[in-house]
């Protein structure tokens, strides 16, 4: 069953915004496309993020780690789903709307529906939450080895402000990226309409 758009406190509207997409088999040619929607995690949801968050590795992200923000009021854990059963999850991120601020969490998409846009429109997602509950910006940290990743968030407009040393349990340094939703953006964020 769907979850309504005011569950977790997301107020974006109902209506599916992943239009139907080309989803590729594991040959690389077009399968039969799914047409996809967001709505909020579930408890139910967390088996398979587990097995998606395994296989392409986003954040590292434990299991508690993802059931720990189901507590928290300010986070929005979203998944993207097939209209058909509301099962298969296609991607998901996890963001915050905090008072001043959104911050972007953890993102992943499937393998087959890469490069269709999912991540963008989630970001953009992101991005919109952030600005409607009054947000000045939006930040997020990301591997300095993760290209697709930043360049993911550079065409949205986020731009690397820091470097964090040592960041990662392997060593690994972190760039801060941030989007300034004060600033006029020529992806205007704010107009952004699901
Ligand atoms: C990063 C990720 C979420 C992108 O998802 P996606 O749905 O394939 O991305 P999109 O199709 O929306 O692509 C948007 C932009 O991202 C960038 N991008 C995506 N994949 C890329 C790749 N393999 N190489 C370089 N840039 C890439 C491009 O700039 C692209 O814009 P373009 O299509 O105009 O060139 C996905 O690759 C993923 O799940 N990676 C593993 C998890 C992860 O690293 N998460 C981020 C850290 S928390």
């Amino acid at each position: 069953m769907k979850l309504g758009p005011t569950a977790m406190g997301l107020r974006f509207s109902p209506e599916p915004f992943f239009d139907r997409v080309p989803a590729m088999s594991e040959a690389g040619t077009p399968e039969k496309a799914p047409s996809l929607s967001p709505r909020p995690a579930t408890e139910d949801d967390i088996p398979q993020i587990l097995e998606l968050e395994a296989r392409v590795q986003s954040a590292g992200w434990r299991e508690d780690h993802f059931r720990a923000e189901f507590q928290k009021g300010y986070s929005h854990f979203i998944v993207l789903t097939d209209d058909e059963t509301d099962s298969k999850i296609a991607g998901f991120i996890v963001f915050w709307t905090l008072q001043d601020e959104g911050q972007i969490l953890n993102i992943a998409v499937d393998i087959p529906f890469r490069g269709l846009g999912l991540g963008k429109k989630m970001i953009q997602l992101a991005v919109n939450q952030a600005a409607k509950a009054g947000g000045n910006r939006v930040i997020l940290d990301v591997r300095k080895s993760n290209l697709p990743a930043i360049q993911l968030y550079q065409g949205q407009g986020f731009i690397i402000t820091r470097t964090h040393r040592n960041f990662y349990s392997n060593g690994e340094d972190a760039y801060q990226m941030v989007l300034d939703l004060t600033q006029k953006d020529p992806l205007d964020p704010r107009s952004i309409d699901f």
